[in-house]
């Protein structure tokens, strides 16, 4: 038959072992931190910026709920350094459309592990004298995490385990799971 599909959906008891936060905690927390930041904010414009490619999902769905008055960039970076882990010696791929000077900036995170790029980045953008710079992220590994990062808006601390899902990725994949899972060690040769 032409035209015939394969079907591969990522499955607990396939490529992953565990559900670490549902789709129903993901929406909850998100739409509580939403409620946090509109009264934190409120009367001013807030510029969220994401970071690609990871942030795409946490950021459509904070958004939604929001009621202040926002816009979005995006920035791409890459860390450079051996293997999986993060060195602190970031590159930008893609910068901000505009200038954030004066304004109120919220930076949108899926996950600080290392939190090395994060470090980087706040510094980069504290340099371009935003009115305000925070960070929202929906995940926190704080057993891995490496320097000190004040996060204003947290989602869940989560175990020192690759997790896949809500944006996040293996090789690309993964990121349109609606749930965070601990991917299995047989899909990366473990
Ligand atoms: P750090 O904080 O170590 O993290 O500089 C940099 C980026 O690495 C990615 N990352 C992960 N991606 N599962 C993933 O799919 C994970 O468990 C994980 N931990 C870190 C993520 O893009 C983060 O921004
Ligand atoms: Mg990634």
């Amino acid at each position: 038959q032409e035209n015939q599909t394969t079907w591969h959906y990522p499955e607990v008891g396939g490529d992953l072992v565990r559900v670490v936060v549902s789709e129903q905690e993901i929406r909850d927390k998100l739409a509580d931190l939403a409620a946090q930041i509109d009264r934190d904010y409120a009367g001013k414009e807030i510029l969220l910026v994401g970071v690609l490619k990871g942030a795409a999902m946490v950021m459509s769905d904070l958004m939604r709920h929001l009621r202040s008055d926002v816009s979005m960039d995006w920035m791409a970076v890459s860390s450079y350094g051996a293997g999986t882990q993060s060195s602190g010696v970031v590159r930008i791929l893609k910068d901000l459309d505009a200038d954030i000077s004066g304004r109120h900036v919220l930076v949108v995170e899926d996950i600080i592990d290392s939190g090395l790029t994060l470090s980087w980045l706040m510094e980069t953008l504290e340099r371009r004298q935003p009115a305000s710079l925070e960070i929202a992220t929906l995940l926190r590994k704080p057993d891995a995490v490496k320097v000190d990062i004040d996060v204003r808006y947290l989602g869940f601390d989560i175990p020192n385990e690759f997790v896949v899902g809500y944006g996040l990725d293996y090789a690309e994949r993964y990121r349109q799971l609606p749930f965070v899972a601990v991917l299995a060690p047989h899909v990366y040769g473990g």
